[in-house]
C-alpha cells in the first residue's frame, strides 16, 4: 500500500479566470479501486492530467507510483495493433499482455490487424491489457464505456474488479457498481472520498442532500420567527413610549421611581433584541453553511410536433451489405407515435446504419423502408469531435431559439461563463449536451439518438430520462447504459 498526496492543490487553464481547484486536498491509496465521479466541467480529465505532469499547478501532489493514462492516442492508426501496443508500453512482455487480454476474451489474432480496423471495444480491451500488464502503475481510466456495447461493459467491469490500483471515470452507474471500491466525487462546492461502491455514494449523498434541506427548511423557519418576534418587540416598546403621556398605572404608583423604572425597562428590551439578533445571525450563519452541495437539476422541455399519421417508420425484411458480408439481415419494425424504441445490439451489428437508413442517408440495402410523407426527424450524432465556434452561431445554423438552446443547457449545469468560450475548449460531456440541448429544442415529428448518453454526468442522465418519460416524444435511441434503457425504453428492437 502506499500513498497520493494531494495537498492545496490549486489550478486554472491559462487565459481563464476560474480555479478548477482551489487549495484542495486529499489523499488516496494506490490499493484502491476507485470511481472518480462529478458534473460535466468540474475537472475530472484536468485532474488526472495533473497527476501525469502535464500542467503547472500550485500546491503538491505526491507518490510513488507511476501513472498510464487511458484512453491512449494511437497516432497513426494504419500501425499494426502490435505496433501501437509497443508505442504504449515500449517495453512490454508478450506474455504479460496476452494474459491479460486473454482474461478480457481478446485473441491474439488481433495483434496482426491495422490498428483502425479494430471495433471499439477492441481498441478499448487492448489498451487496457496494455496498460495493466505494466508493473508499479497506477492506471487513469477517463470514460472507457463509451462505444462498449452492454456485454462489453459487463465484462470489462468484472476484469477492473479483478484489478486494484486504478482512477475510473464513469457515468455509467450499473458499471461503477460491478467494480469500484472507494469514490472521489467532485461535488459543487468541495472534494469528498467515500468508501462504497457508486450506489452507497449516491444514497449517502441523497441523503444528505435530503437532511440538509430539511435543516434548511426548520433554520429558515426559526429566523422569520426571530425577526417576527423582534417586530412584536419593537410595536411594543414604541406602544409604551407613546403610552407615557396616557394612563400610566406604573407612573400613578411609582412616581418617583418611575424613571429608574423606566430605564431598567429599556435595558431589559435591549438585551432582549441583543439575544434575538444573536441567535438570528447564528441561525443565518448555519443556513449558509448547507446545500452548497445540492445539485442544480431543473425539469427540461423537449419540443416535438405530432406527424399526422400514427406509423411514422416502417421497416420489412432490411438487410444492409457494404460489400463484405450482411451487417444485419431481414430487420422488421415499426416506429409508431410515442414510442420510445431501443435500438440494441453488439457492436458492430448494424445500429448506426440503420439509423442513417432512416434518416434518408444513402446506405446500400435491400427490403422495404417506408418512410412517413414529411418525416422531419432531428438526430444526435454519436461524434462531437466537429464543434467549433460559438454557440449563438451553432444556434442560428441550426435554425433554433437561441434564448431557449442556452435555457436548456443552463439547466443541464452547463455553466454561463463556459457558454461565452468557443466549443471546442468544452469538457466532453459539455460538448454532447450542446448537441442534446439543439435535439430538444428542435421541434420535430421524430427524435433518433445514437449514444445520446455517452460523456453525460449522471445527473443529467436522470434530466433526461425525466423529460422523456414525461412529454413522451418519438424516439428511436442506441444506447449502452443499462439504467438509461430499463428507465426509457418502451420497445427494444435487438439486431
Ligand atoms: N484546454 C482547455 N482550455 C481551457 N479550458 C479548458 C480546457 N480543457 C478543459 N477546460 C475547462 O476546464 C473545465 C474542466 O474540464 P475537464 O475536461 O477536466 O472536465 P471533466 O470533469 O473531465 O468533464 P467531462 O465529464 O465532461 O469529461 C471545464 O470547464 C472545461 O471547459
Ligand atoms: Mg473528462
Amino acid at each position: 500500500m502506499s500513498l497520493i498526496n494531494v495537498t492545496n492543490l490549486t489550478f486554472a487553464y491559462d487565459g481563464s479566470y476560474e480555479n478548477i481547484f482551489e487549495n484542495v486536498s486529499f489523499q488516496l491509496d494506490t490499493n484502491w479501486k476507485l470511481g472518480f465521479t462529478g458534473r460535466n466541467g468540474r475537472g475530472k480529465t484536468t485532474f488526472m492530467n495533473l497527476l501525469l505532469g502535464k500542467y503547472e499547478y500550485r500546491g503538491s501532489i505526491s507518490a510513488s507510483v507511476e501513472f498510464s493514462y487511458f484512453p491512449y492516442h494511437v497516432a497513426d492508426p494504419s500501425v499494426l495493433a502490435m505496433d501501437a501496443v509497443e508505442a504504449m508500453h515500449p517495453d512490454y512482455e508478450y506474455w504479460r499482455v496476452a494474459r491479460e487480454m486473454d482474461k478480457l476474451g481478446l485473441s491474439d489474432e488481433v495483434l496482426y490487424r491495422p490498428y483502425g480496423t479494430l471495433s471499439n471495444g477492441e481498441q478499448t480491451k487492448l489498451q487496457l491489457a496494455v496498460l495493466f500488464s505494466k508493473e508499479n502503475n497506477f492506471l487513469l481510466i477517463d470514460e472507457p464505456t463509451n462505444h462498449l456495447d452492454i456485454q462489453g461493459r459487463e465484462l470489462v467491469s468484472r476484469y477492473l474488479s479483478s484489478k486494484r490500483g486504478f482512477i475510473l471515470v464513469s457515468h455509467d452507474r450499473a458499471f461503477l457498481d460491478g467494480c469500484v471500491d472507494h469514490i472521489l466525487s467532485i461535488n459543487k462546492s468541495d472534494i469528498q472520498v467515500c468508501k462504497g461502491d457508486f450506489s452507497t455514494w449516491w444514497e449517502n449523498k441523497a441523503r444528505q442532500d435530503a437532511f440538509e434541506q430539511a435543516e434548511n427548511e426548520k433554520l429558515k423557519r426559526e429566523i422569520s420567527r426571530l425577526e417576527e418576534t423582534a417586530r412584536e418587540k419593537a410595536a411594543w416598546s414604541n406602544a409604551a413610549e407613546r403610552s407615557k403621556f396616557g394612563v400610566d398605572p406604573i407612573k400613578v404608583d411609582k412616581p418617583k421611581n418611575y424613571r429608574s423604572y423606566q430605564g431598567a425597562q429599556a435595558a431589559k428590551s435591549m438585551a432582549r433584541a441583543k439575544a434575538i439578533e444573536k441567535r438570528q445571525n447564528a441561525a443565518i450563519q448555519e443556513k449558509s453553511r448547507l446545500l452548497k452541495n445540492i445539485e442544480r437539476s431543473d425539469d427540461l422541455k423537449i419540443f416535438q410536433t405530432p406527424f399526422h399519421t400514427k406509423r411514422l417508420v416502417e421497416l420489412k425484411g432490411v438487410t444492409i451489405d457494404y460489400g463484405d458480408g450482411a451487417v444485419c439481415e431481414n430487420i422488421s419494425f415499426s416506429i409508431r407515435m410515442g414510442d420510445r424504441i431501443a435500438l440494441q445490439g453488439a457492436n458492430g451489428s448494424g445500429k448506426s446504419s440503420i439509423i442513417k437508413l432512416i434518416c434518408g442517408q444513402e446506405i446500400p440495402y435491400t427490403g422495404e423502408v417506408w418512410r412517413g410523407n414529411g418525416l422531419k426527424i432531428s438526430y444526435v450524432n454519436q461524434d462531437t469531435s466537429g464543434l467549433r465556434g460559438k454557440l449563438s452561431d451553432f444556434a442560428r445554423e441550426s435554425g433554433i431559439d437561441e434564448s431557449l438552446f442556452l435555457a436548456m443547457l443552463a439547466k443541464l449545469d452547463v455553466p454561463k461563463a463556459q457558454m461565452e468560450k468557443d466549443m471546442s475548449a468544452l469538457s466532453a460531456g459539455q460538448k454532447k449536451k450542446v448537441l442534446l440541448a439543439r435535439s430538444i429544442c428542435e421541434p420535430m415529428h421524430l427524435h433518433i439518438w445514437d449514444e445520446p448518453m455517452n460523456y453525460i454526468d449522471v445527473i443529467s442522465r436522470m434530466q433526461i430520462e425525466a423529460v422523456l418519460r414525461e412529454y413522451q416524444p418519438t424516439i428511436l435511441f442506441v444506447e449502452h447504459d443499462k439504467a438509461f434503457c430499463e428507465n426509457v425504453a418502451t420497445k427494444i428492437v435487438r439486431l
